[in-house]
C-alpha cells in the first residue's frame, strides 16, 4: 500500500491502514518524521507524478491512496489506472470539482443542489457592477486551487472590490485567480461531510467540524485547519437525512451523469443555514484535520473500505462507527499562517495517556537526528474518549506536555459543541 502525501491526514491514513487485519506493508511518499515510524518513507514529492507512478510500479503497490489535491488535479490517479495500479482517488476530471470552484458552482446550479447564488467573472468591470447589485457581507473566491487561501468573506463592498481587483488585476493566486466567483454570504454553522464514493455508490463517514481560523473564538486569518472533532452533533440524525437526500445523493448522481467516473473522497463543505443545508465547496480528498478525528472512530477496517471503493464493490458496504468522541488539536509554529520559525527541536512527552496519539505533519529530522519543526502545522494531537469533554481534556494534557519554543495551538477546539451540552 502506498500513501501519497506528508501531512497529518496522511499520518492518520497510515495509522488506520496499519491497523488493518491484513497487516499491509505500508509505504509513504514523501511522508514526514512521524510517518517514518509507521511506514517506509520514500523521498518522492507528492507532485512528482512520474516518480510516484514509477515507485508504485517498482514496489508493486496493491493500492495507492492519494492524500492531497495537487497530484489528483495533475492526473496521478489517471496515470496509475493506465498502469493497472489500483488507486483510491479521483481522476483529474473528478479533481476538477475541487480545482475549479466555477465548474462546481455550475454543476450544483444545473442539478438544483442547494448552494449560494453566485456570478462568475473574468473581467473587473462586470464583476464590480455585479457587486454593486448585491449587499455585504459577500464572498469573493478565486476559481482555482489556492491552498485554502483563495476565499475572502468581505464585510463591506469596498473590501470585496479590493479582493476582486487583487485576483483579476493583481495576479494574486496566479492562474487560479484569473476567474472569480462572487457569492452570497451564507450564515450558520459549518460541517464537513466526507463521503467515500465509487461511481454511483457511496458511504458517508461520521460527521466532523473543522476550526479554520488561527485564533480562539474563530478570529484571525484562515488556515489549513487548526483542529477538528467528530461527531459534530449540530448535524442531528434528521439533518443528516436531509443532507443525504438534498446534497449527497444528488451530487453523486450529478457527477456520474456528467460522465465523471469518480472514485475517492467527496468532501462536502456545508453551511447549516436557517433555510437548510447548503454546499460551500467540494474537495476531492480527505479533509485535514477532519480525517485525524474521523478515522479513529471507524470500527470498520479502513483498508477494506478504500479497497472496495477502488474495486467498484462499495454497494452494500456497512460502516461500523464507535460511539466515542474524537478530537484533533493542531499544534503549529507561532506566526503561522504568516511567517514562522523552522528547525526548532521538538520534545514530545515520553508517555501518552490512553486513547491519545500524536500525528505528525510538518516535522523533520536535523543532522543530529533530532525531531525538528519543518512547517507551519506541525502535530495533530488526537484523543478518543467516551465524551467530547474527556477527549478534549486528554488531548490538551498532551499538548501542554509538548515542548518547543514557538509552540502554538488553539485552546477551544470542540468548545462550541461543549457549550451546547
Ligand atoms: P471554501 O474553500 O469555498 O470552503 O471557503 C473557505 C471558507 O470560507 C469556508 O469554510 C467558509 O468559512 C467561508 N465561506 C465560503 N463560502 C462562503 C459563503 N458563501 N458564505 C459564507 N462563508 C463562506
Ligand atoms: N479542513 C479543510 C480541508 O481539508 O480543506
Amino acid at each position: 500500500m502506498l500513501v501519497v502525501g506528508s501531512g497529518g491526514r496522511e499520518h492518520a491514513l497510515v495509522r488506520a491502514l496499519a491497523s488493518s487485519p491484513g497487516r499491509p506493508r505500508l509505504l509513504c511518499a514523501p511522508g514526514n518524521a512521524g510517518i517514518a515510524a509507521d511506514a517506509e518513507c520514500h523521498a518522492v514529492k507528492a507532485d512528482d507524478i512520474a516518480g510516484l507512478v514509477a515507485l508504485a510500479g517498482r514496489e508493486r503497490a496493491g493500492l495507492v491512496v492519494v492524500g492531497p489535491e495537487v497530484p489528483l488535479s495533475l492526473g496521478l490517479a489517471d496515470r496509475l489506472r493506465q498502469a493497472a495500479i489500483p488507486v483510491y482517488g479521483p481522476s483529474a476530471a473528478g479533481a476538477r470539482l475541487e480545482a475549479s470552484k466555477t465548474f462546481t458552482k455550475r454543476l450544483l446550479l444545473k442539478y438544483a443542489i442547494p448552494t449560494a447564488a453566485a456570478g462568475v467573472f473574468t473581467e473587473v468591470g462586470p464583476a464590480l457592477s455585479y457587486l454593486r447589485s448585491r449587499t455585504a457581507p459577500i464572498v469573493v473566491k478565486a476559481d482555482g486551487l489556492a491552498a485554502g487561501k483563495g476565499v475572502v468573506v468581505a464585510q463591506t463592498l469596498g473590501e470585496a472590490e479590493s479582493a476582486v481587483r487583487d485576483m483579476l488585476e493583481g495576479g494574486r493566486f496566479g492562474d487560479g485567480g484569473r476567474q472569480v466567483l462572487i457569492e452570497d454570504c451564507l450564515q450558520g454553522e459549518e460541517t464537513s461531510i466526507l463521503v467515500v464514493v465509487s461511481g454511483r455508490e457511496y458511504v458517508i463517514l461520521p460527521t466532523s467540524q473543522d476550526h479554520k481560523r488561527i485564533g480562539d473564538g474563530d478570529t484571525g486569518p484562515n488556515t489549513g485547519g487548526m483542529g477538528a472533532y467528530s461527531p459534530a452533533e449540530v448535524v442531528t440524525p434528521g439533518l443528516m437525512h436531509e443532507i443525504e437526500r438534498t446534497i449527497v445523493r444528488p451530487s453523486v448522481d450529478a457527477i456520474a451523469s456528467e460522465g465523471i467516473d469518480f472514485c475517492g473522497t467527496l468532501f462536502v463543505g456545508i453551511m447549516l443555514t436557517a433555510a437548510g443545508p447548503s454546499v460551500l465547496e467540494f474537495n476531492t480528498r480527505f479533509g485535514d484535520p477532519e480525517t485525524q478525528a474521523v478515522l479513529p472512530r471507524l470500527k470498520t477496517d479502513t483498508l477494506a473500505l478504500l479497497w472496495a471503493a477502488a474495486r467498484g464493490t462499495l454497494g452494500g458496504f456497512r460502516l461500523d462507527v464507535s460511539s466515542d468522541f474524537a478530537i484533533c488539536v493542531v499544534v503549529s509554529a507561532r506566526g503561522y499562517p504568516g511567517s514562522y520559525p523552522s528547525g526548532e527541536p521538538i520534545e514530545l512527552p515520553a508517555r501518552l495517556p490512553d486513547g491519545v496519539v500524536i500525528l505528525h505533519a510538518g516535522t523533520g529530522r536535523d543532522a543530529l537526528g533530532r525531531l525538528v519543526s519543518a512547517g507551519g502545522r506541525l502535530l495533530g494531537v488526537t484523543a478518543v474518549a467516551p465524551t467530547l469533554a474527556q477527549a478534549a481534556q486528554r488531548a490538551y494534557g498532551a499538548c501542554d506536555a509538548i515542548r518547543f519554543p514557538s509552540k502554538y495551538y488553539r485552546r477551544d477546539i470542540g468548545a462550541r459543541q461543549l457549550r451546547r451540552l
